[in-house]
């Protein structure tokens, strides 16, 4: 049985180096919602970086305190939500973000994506011998998380500012009462 919507926020999902971070910026300046980015905001209040959590206490004890964060979440209204590329991979994560965000989640080719992170170094799941193959079992991997999205956008063909808009104008679509 699905909850009871109340879409207040934009919860932006995908894979990285998709445009979350970039994307969520400019829907928020456009709409004055607040930015909040989970990986920041672990960041900051661990006051370490992402990749020294993976070395130091790992992948699943980041996964604990993205969970936590993200129930976290519910309390919050106009505010776009730019999440981890692992975040909606917990169920529980995804069913939490339904109930107060239109769920966007932005799209893009295994390549794409590998040339947009190549020149980062901060990603630990990247941090592999291949990471184009690395892309390409990881993405096929979670295909099935991010198409639970509301809303699939893809990222490849359109510059940060045109998805920023494409968000907008569905937010407003489930959002604004139709004249
Ligand atoms: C991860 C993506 C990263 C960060 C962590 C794990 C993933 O966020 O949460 O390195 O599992 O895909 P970005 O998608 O913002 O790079």
């Amino acid at each position: 049985m699905s909850a009871i919507r109340h879409i207040q926020n934009i919860a932006l999902i995908g894979f990285m180096g998709t445009g979350k971070t970039t994307v969520g910026r400019l829907v928020a300046e456009q709409l004055k919602f607040e930015l909040l980015d989970t990986d920041a905001l672990i960041e900051q209040r661990s006051g370490k970086k992402i990749a020294e959590i993976f070395v130091q206490n790992g992948e699943p004890a980041f996964r604990q305190l993205e969970a936590q964060l993200v129930q976290e979440l519910a309390a919050r209204d106009k505010t776009v939500i730019s999440t981890g590329g692992g975040l909606p991979t917990n169920p529980a994560n995804l069913a939490s973000l339904k109930t107060h965000s239109l769920v966007v989640c932005l799209w893009a080719a295994p390549e794409g994506i590998y040339e947009r992170v190549r020149e980062q170094t901060h990603r630990p799941l990247l941090n592999d011998p291949d990471p184009l193959g690395k892309i390409r079992t990881l993405l096929a991997a979670r295909e099935k998380f991010y198409k639970q999205a509301d809303v699939l956008l893809n990222s490849d063909l359109r510059s940060a500012r045109e998805v920023a808009q494409q968000v907008i104008v569905q937010f407003r679509l489930v959002t604004q009462p139709r004249k």
